[in-house]
């Protein structure tokens, strides 16, 4: 087992071109959308963000909420208020909680309105940028908000070809990210955060410690989900007899009645990502 694997640092270079990118169009939006997994909210962003975007008001989805820990994702919207940040819960999947998102995107850019009304300048759209770095559910927000009218707004002064602007409806417009924004491995958490996820391919990963790896988070946060998945009350101190526990429990044994401790792996990390597992949340704001 490599423990190193799990130390992935990719694509720094792409990022100063997508930085680049993203302060040319602050110019031309009004808001920036920011587009985190509601699971992992700290490791499924780039934390240059706010340097990037400046004083531009900031809006937070926490997506997939229907797949995270109700009551965390609730500690992160206050988390976010206190920094005087709109935080909206969503599933882009369902369009749960997207309802939300026109009227908060009003009410952090009242004051613009006004500016507009007091020019006469009725009927101008807002436009807002959407960021979010890879498997976030980018794509799924827009194609959700969007819906039926999905237009793309093209031929505009200053926009060049291969911008991906979409039309809400009257009153807003979206700017897809341009460029790719990259998560940031700060440290080795990011990487297995997302790696549990399935945000970053664990091909390149041992999939049989970072099982262990979630497990043993598992066991200290959600162990009534463990109970109720795997009928298993008590797990032990080793990890990797805690993943031969799951094996033998699912009957994944080799030759010799050896626990498959590779199987219980994939096992596990595709249950996670399924949900099957319940309602789970990986990170919770700092106090
Ligand atoms: P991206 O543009 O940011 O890269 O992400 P994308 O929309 O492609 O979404 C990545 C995966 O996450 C997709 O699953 C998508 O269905 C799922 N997803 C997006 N938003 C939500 C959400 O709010 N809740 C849940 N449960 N899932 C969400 P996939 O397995 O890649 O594809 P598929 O399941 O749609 O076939």
């Amino acid at each position: 087992m490599n423990e190193n694997k799990t130390n992935i640092n990719w694509f720094p270079g792409h990022m100063a071109k997508t930085k680049r990118q993203i302060s040319e169009k602050l110019k031309i939006i009004d808001a920036v959308v920011e587009i985190v997994d509601a699971r992992i909210p700290q490791s499924s962003r780039n934390p240059d963000l706010n340097e990037m975007i400046g004083n531009k008001p900031h809006i937070v989805l926490l997506n997939k909420s229907d797949m995270a820990d109700s009551s965390i994702t609730e500690k992160w919207v206050s988390y976010y208020k206190s920094n005087g940040i709109f935080a909206i819960p969503v599933d882009s999947k369902s369009g749960k909680g997207l309802n939300a998102f026109k009227d908060t995107v009003k009410t952090v850019l009242a004051e613009k309105l006004n500016q507009y009304r007091e020019k006469g300048m009725v009927g101008k759209p807002l436009r807002v940028m959407v960021v979010g770095i890879p498997n976030v559910g980018k794509s799924s927000f827009i194609n959700k908000i969007v819906g039926n009218s999905r237009a793309k707004v093209e031929n505009r002064p200053g926009v060049t070809r291969g911008n991906q602007w979409f039309t809400v409806d009257r009153e807003l417009e979206l700017l897809d990210t341009p460029g790719v924004l990259w998560p940031k491995f700060q440290d080795e958490t990011v990487g297995e955060h997302l790696a549990f996820t399935g945000a970053v391919t664990d091909r390149i990963l041992d999939i049989e410690f970072l099982s262990m790896k979630l497990l043993q988070i598992l066991i200290e946060n959600y162990p009534k989900n463990l109970e109720e998945r795997f009928k298993i009350t008590e797990f032990l101190e080793e990890p990797y007899e805690n993943l031969c526990l799951l094996a033998k429990k699912r009957g994944m044994v080799i030759r010799g009645g050896e626990a498959d401790t590779e199987r219980a792996a994939a096992m596990l990390l595709e249950e996670f990502r399924n949900c099957k597992l319940g309602r789970i949340t990986l990170e919770v704001p700092n106090a």
